[in-house]
């Protein structure tokens, strides 16, 4: 009996030891030699040459010291990690069958191209597979085409998995629902299609889903969502997924963070949605989905950002919705909304934004002084009756108010003539009454930003005399400045000039200042300002005394930061692009650059830092932003979930549209631009 244990054991041992024997047939050496192979067929042109000097053939013997790369207890690879090394290459020479204890393997935010072999489901240890783009920049880095090969099934241990970023063009394999293991799964920003396979209903341990930027289709299905149960995170927007959204969503009571915007979801918003109760981030917004918003959505007190803009949701906001206390922004744009504004809104005292645009709101402006957190408040185009609230005066971080397109009557308070924060307003096309206001803010005050109020007089004789007269000789200067530029540039130039202000003139309403342009980079200078803007370049620059080191505060993507604080104690951050890679750039970029910060200069999002304006002189680029404090960036964007993703200003200006005309400047390969100019499906329904 004994004996016969023993000789099982023996043959155990034997059985357990043969694959062993077999995958230790792989040594150190073999191993090392077959990386600089794979090392060899990769470049880098602005890599730092030393940065993999140390694989190399005289160095064999200490494949573990290595730069990035990690061992085992047995002196083999267990970790190989070239992220963000600028290397181009591919994984052509890389060979997967070496490799078999290798448990992490990240190659994101390189040059890499071509397909990902098959032979990848060697790796069968591999908890972590990172082959993503840039998450820096809104722009795919990595180039890893073509389908995702079901070998990715026999990485059984796989818990983190990211291809996004790529060019990524098959359905998912269902053999991806045989990694069980994972928590991390992110395929998103490629050309991924078709409908999610129901295999992906076995991943029971997913906490965070990223599938966003695609090209998938079909519905969500319940028998999918249902499992889900763990997931912190769901983020299937811009895709086409269609149909309703299953009431099965409300059993994701872990969910923080679910984003479903611009999709083709229709019917209404399940009452479920009300069990999410961790929920900080609701974004349902540009689909078709109808119906009134349930009262349930009262329940999720964690809220902070709620955007159900630019659908068909009918009925009244729901009185519920003032008990969400954590909300930051509260989007209801481009809906048919029906009611009054409920007083319940004024409880929110911590709200930044405030959009009810575009749907059919009746009755008065509540007065809305609980919302002392307020900066940009948006009740354009609805059909509100009554004064406008005096009280608005309370809401003493107020940048932004529309209250344009409504039956809005009376005067206009003159309580809100020392709002000096408001820097755009607009009390457009209303009934107002009495005399044009021209004190305080409203010094200088646009007209467009007061027409279609017939009962709007201008004052007789003094102020309006000399409030036109300011007006002339502003206009006089810029006519002195037209034929400056005139004998200087001669006429081609300004006809340049001339074009881009009427095309732009037609195409929207804050109208940038093209001050000069020249088509040679070095001559090249140029200056755009949001119309609203009430500072010039000039100023700025003396405020960060010339760029000195003291109001440097980081780097960014592609430059560095400084923070200027004008004497109107207004903060802007000033991102000054690098001078070397922009030289390279030829003139032609220039313009397509110069209209895109165009574009950028007049959008309004939540998603994209506000761009005050662009500077070009010597050679140099200025690009000059809204400030935000540290970490506000991140909580403004994404809650909480970002504020430790993107520390800012180290990381900068998320990446996400701030950077987006940057990247686009200094992308060498000009066929790249319209990817990026895809990206803008970030920004809101109704700024299209
Ligand atoms: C893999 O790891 C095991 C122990 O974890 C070790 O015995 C074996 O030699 C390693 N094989 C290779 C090829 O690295
Ligand atoms: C593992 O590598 C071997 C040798 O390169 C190859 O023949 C095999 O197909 C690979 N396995 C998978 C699953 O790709
Ligand atoms: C996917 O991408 C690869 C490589 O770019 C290409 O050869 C192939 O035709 C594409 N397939 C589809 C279905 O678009
Ligand atoms: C919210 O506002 C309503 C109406 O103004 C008020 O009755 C209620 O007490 C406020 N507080 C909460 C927590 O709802």
């Amino acid at each position: 009996m004994q004996l016969k244990t023993t000789t099982f054991h023996y043959i155990l041992l034997l059985l357990s030891a043969l694959p062993l024997i077999k995958t230790t047939s792989t040594s150190p050496e073999k191993q090392a030699e077959s990386l600089i192979k794979w090392k060899d067929d990769l470049s880098s042109s602005s890599w730092p040459p030393s940065l993999l000097n140390s694989w190399s053939l005289t160095n064999l013997n200490s494949l573990c010291n290595w730069t990035a790369i990690a061992c085992t207890k047995t002196n083999t690879v267990s970790k190989i990690d070239l992220s963000n090394m600028q290397i181009t290459g591919t994984l052509a020479l890389f060979d997967f069958s070496l490799f078999p204890n290798l448990t992490h393997f990240n190659l994101s935010g390189n040059y890499f191209r071509g397909p990902i072999p098959s032979a990848i489901g060697n790796l069968s240890r591999l908890t972590t597979l990172d082959l993503s783009g840039n998450k820096f920049i809104e722009e795919s880095q990595n180039q890893f085409s073509g389908p995702i090969p079901p070998s990715i099934g026999q990485l059984r241990e796989l818990q983190y998995l990211d291809l996004s970023a790529n060019s990524l063009n098959s359905s998912i394999p269902s053999e991806l629902g045989l990694c069980t293991n994972l928590t991390h799964l992110s395929l998103s920003s490629n050309n991924l299609n078709g409908e999610l396979p129901l295999s992906l209903s076995n991943l029971k341990s997913l906490v965070q889903l990223d599938l966003h930027n695609n090209r998938f289709i079909g519905q969500i299905l319940p028998s999918l969502v249902s499992n889900w149960t763990e997931l912190v995170s769901l983020n299937l927007q811009q895709n086409n997924f269609g149909g309703t959204i299953s009431a099965e969503i409300g059993l994701l009571t872990q969910l923080q963070y679910l984003r479903l915007y611009s999709n083709e979801f229709s019917g209404e918003i399940p009452q479920s949605l009300g069990n999410l109760s961790k929920l900080h981030v609701l974004y349902l917004f540009d689909n078709h989905l109808t119906g009134e918003i349930p009262q349930s959505l009262g329940k999720l007190t964690q809220l902070q950002l709620l955007d159900l803009s630019n659908n068909h949701l009918t009925g009244e906001i729901p009185q519920s919705l003032g008990k969400l206390t954590q909300l930051l922004g509260l989007y209801l744009k481009h809906n048919h909304l029906t009611g009054e504004i409920p007083q319940s809104l004024g409880n929110l005292s911590g709200l930044w934004r405030l959009y009810l645009s575009a749907n059919n709101f009746t009755g008065v402006i509540p007065r809305i002084s609980g919302l002392t957190g307020l900066f940009d408040l948006d009740l354009s185009s609805n059909s509100l009756s009554g004064a406008i609230p005096s009280e608005l005066r309370m809401l003493t971080r107020l940048q932004y108010f529309n209250a344009s397109h409504n039956n809005l009557s009376g005067e206009i308070p003159s309580a809100l003539d020392h709002m000096f924060t408001l820097s755009s307003y607009d009390f457009s096309y209303n009934k107002l009454t009495g005399p044009l206001p021209t004190s305080g803010i409203f010094n200088n005050a646009p007209k467009s930003a007061f027409v279609g109020n017939h009962g709007l007089r201008s004052h007789a004789e003094g102020p309006t005399e000399s409030k036109s007269s300011s007006t002339k000789s502003k206009s006089a200067n810029k006519n002195m400045v037209s034929v400056f530029l005139f004998s200087f540039l001669g006429f081609a130039t300004v006809a340049i000039a001339i074009a881009f202000f009427l095309m732009f003139h037609k195409r929207s309403k804050i109208r940038p200042q093209v001050i000069k342009t020249s088509q040679n980079f070095e001559d090249y200078e140029s200056m755009i300002l949001q119309e609203e803007v009430k500072f010039t370049f000039r100023e700025v620059v003396k405020a960060m005394d010339d760029f000195h080191e003291k109001h440097y505060i980081g780097r960014g993507g592609f430059g560095r930061v400084y923070k200027a604080e004008l004497e109107s104690g207004q903060v802007v951050a000033v991102k000054r692009l690098n001078t070397n890679d922009s030289n390279d750039i030829p003139a032609i970029n220039l313009q397509s650059f110069e209209n895109e910060i165009r574009t950028l200069t007049t959008i309004r999002h939540r998603n994209i830092i506000r761009l005050y304006g662009f500077s070009s002189r010597r050679g140099c680029i200025f690009l000059l932003y809204e400030y935000l404090q540290r970490g506000s960036l991140g909580k403004a964007l994404y809650g909480v979930e970002g504020a430790t993703e993107l520390g800012w200003p180290t990381r900068d200006f998320e990446p996400r549209l701030s950077d987006f005309g940057t990247a686009r400047l200094l992308s060498i390969d000009s066929s790249n631009w319209t990817n990026i100019v895809g990206s803008l499906g970030y920004m809101a329904p109704g700024d299209r």
